[in-house]
């Protein structure tokens, strides 16, 4: 998305949800401009921190080694925000998923996908190879163990959730093809636009932040997200559902320079940042050498900037962070490509991650994969998954994607029937036999 901020304009409703914020508060600025000053001090060490590490930074576990891992790491991997799980799939299932999709894509050449006239982002979402995807007992595993990374903080069992019942999200999936120049992914944050500020449930989730104890706040919090509406202006292509994390499964073999995926892997910070961000203007020009002073940032309760926001389709985009409207994050160094995987590895991140996809693929290969996030059962999940599975019986897209043309006449579209395992049916709102209930 090619971003002018200096273009974009905000509603003016937006200075009274400032305000709003603001009063809900005590000590409110503050509290926070002690935290904003905070929160750019530690950014400049971790960004060393992250240069230095490069694509290692991000951690990498194997699939069997899952449920032996120790305190230490498991907290890095929380810190971070994102997690490579190599070796979910058997690389002959991945390679023959990946095959398959190639001949799915020969054989129906009029799909819809993007670009139109080199399709590489296929608007598909119910080929064979994704429906038994998303029901991969070692995939559905894998999400068991994502989703039970969040816990409610007060240590009360939070009702209307069960973190050991994964739910499948149908999305889409993409060939990249080497040579080609994608511009549409530059850094954002899915799951939630203005909504972090405006849906009183999903600011709970930032609410440590907001009082200016971010050091306390935690991303894996409960409390907020099951009621979350992280979609309040209903634009197509935002996700609906509480994501635990986002994730894409590796059909082929793919590095950093080959149109991979780049993450900011301090979810922590970045979420302070993003949160505090409106509530601040800079008071140099933004040349200036001092920008990076916290010192060159004020209070900005009254304009109704949310900068980085974008107004699109009736609601809004992003946040996109860029290094003019968020210098502090340090986007050119802190953008870490996905260390390499192979075919059956899968890359998770946390559902408030500012993640992007690399411009260039350099590489020789098409760089394939399946996008499957993790997805806890909650009660506003598991409704979306019961009209999912509707959409899915009729060959229609799901309701979170824009609407478009029925997939049931497309050769190579999956049916109920492949959808191998009483876990993966359970997770795509099917009934299953009482004794595996
Ligand atoms: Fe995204």
């Amino acid at each position: 998305m090619n971003i002018n901020p200096n273009t974009v304009s905000y509603p003016p409703h937006f200075s009274d949800l400032k305000r709003e914020i603001a009063s809900n508060y005590p000590d409110f600025e503050a509290r926070i401009s002690k935290a904003w000053k905070e929160v750019i001090e530690e950014l400049a060490t971790a960004t060393a921190n992250i240069q230095q590490g490069g694509p290692s930074y991000i951690p990498q576990v194997d699939f069997k080694d899952l449920d032996n891992l120790t305190a230490a790491k498991i907290n890095e991997i929380k810190r971070r925000g994102c997690i490579v799980i190599k070796d979910i799939v058997e690389d002959g299932k991945a390679i023959a998923w990946k095959e398959s999709l190639r001949e799915l894509v020969r054989v129906n050449p009029e799909v819809d996908g993007f670009p139109v006239d080199n399709k590489q982002l296929f608007d598909l979402y119910w080929t064979k190879a994704q429906v038994q995807a998303r029901a991969d007992p070692n995939f559905l595993k894998a999400n068991i163990w994502l989703n039970n990374l969040y816990q409610d903080k007060s240590g009360k069992k939070s009702e209307g959730v069960d973190l050991s019942v994964p739910l499948a999200y149908a999305d889409r999936f993409r060939i990249r093809k080497p040579g080609f120049r994608l511009e549409t992914f530059p850094p954002h944050i899915d799951g939630g636009t203005i909504e972090r500020w405006e849906d009183p449930a999903l600011r709970k989730c930032f609410e440590d932040i907001l009082t200016g104890n971010w050091r306390q706040h935690d991303p894996y919090d409960l409390k907020g997200r099951l009621d979350a509406r992280s979609s309040m202006y209903g634009r197509p292509n935002q996700s609906t559902v509480f994501r635990t994390f986002q994730g894409w499964l590796s059909l082929s073999e793919t590095g950093p320079t080959e149109g991979t995926l780049g993450l900011f892997p301090d979810v922590l910070l970045s979420n302070a940042y993003i949160i505090l961000r409106p509530f601040f203007k800079p008071l140099v020009p933004a040349g200036s050498p001092d920008i990076l002073d916290p010192k060159s940032w004020g209070i900005d309760l009254e304009s109704p900037n949310f900068p980085g926001l974008v107004p699109i389709g009736g609601g809004f985009a992003g946040p996109y962070p860029t290094p003019f409207l968020h210098p502090h994050l340090f986007l050119e160094k802190t953008m870490t490509p996905v260390p390499k995987v192979y075919p059956g590895d899968a890359v998770f991140w946390h559902c408030d991650m500012i993640h992007s996809v690399e411009k260039e693929h350099l590489g020789k290969e098409d760089s394939t994969v399946m996008y499957i996030p993790a997805v806890p059962y909650t009660v506003q999940n598991f409704n979306y998954v019961e009209r999912q599975r509707e959409c899915f019986l009729k060959g229609q897209r799901p309701p979170d994607f824009p609407k478009g043309r029925s997939e049931a006449a497309v050769v190579g579209v999956g049916k109920e029937s492949d959808i191998g395992s009483d876990l993966g049916r359970r997770a795509m709102g099917f009934p299953v036999a009482e004794s595996a209930a």
